[in-house]
């Protein structure tokens, strides 16, 4: 399939790239929704329908399929960082701030149409989702692949550390949760 061909060619050569470099590979690839068409998951109960396209030793690529107002949670992403395009329908966009052993707190958010391309930078904490009829798809492209995801539940004053093969919610199976993490209350709004 000339999609998957074309991130062959695109992504192979790169080793430890730079943010920039990812970039440069995405705007060459110019997906649309049409390539991601094949790779499109159902969400069934879950914020997103994730499907792994790609992986080397340095990057991973994911088509996702985003549920109509079912937020992801607060999440990282590990060690590594990266871009989100937005192939179809816009997301809701929340970005939090943290302190060691509190809880995220937002504050950022705004709506991302179509054809954006959202900077993941390492360490940044955010949540997606989407309320619009339109559905959301959107392509994630990360160095190096994620591991040890943290996802935040802001209500439950935890944190877990989930798998590979989990998305960005507190996970149902026992297996793809590696380590839960208690965190203080937030302290009250004066
Ligand atoms: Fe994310």
């Amino acid at each position: 399939m000339l999609f998957l061909t074309t991130i062959e060619k695109l992504f192979t050569p790169l080793v430890q790239p730079t943010s920039q470099e990812l970039l440069d590979a995405i705007h060459k690839l110019q997906a649309s929704v049409k390539d991601a068409g094949p790779f499109i998951r159902d969400p069934e109960n879950k914020p997103y329908g994730r499907k792994l396209i790609y992986k080397s030793a340095h990057v991973e690529i994911l088509v996702m399929h985003w549920a109509s107002a079912l937020d992801c949670s607060p999440h990282d992403h590990g060690q590594s960082y990266g871009w989100v395009q937005i192939l179809s329908g816009s997301s809701n966009h929340t970005l939090y701030k943290l302190r060691p052993g509190e809880l995220p707190v937002p504050v950022k958010e705004q709506v991302e149409n179509k054809g954006s391309l959202l900077n993941v930078g390492r360490g940044m904490i955010h949540k997606m989702g989407t309320h619009e009829k339109d559905p959301l798809i959107t392509l994630h492209v990360y160095s190096p692949p994620i591991s040890g995801m943290k996802v935040f539940d802001l209500e439950k004053c935890a944190a877990c550390i989930v798998s590979e093969d989990c998305g960005a919610w507190w996970p149902d199976e026992q297996r793809q949760l590696l380590q839960t993490i208690s965190l203080p209350p937030q302290p009250a709004k004066r």
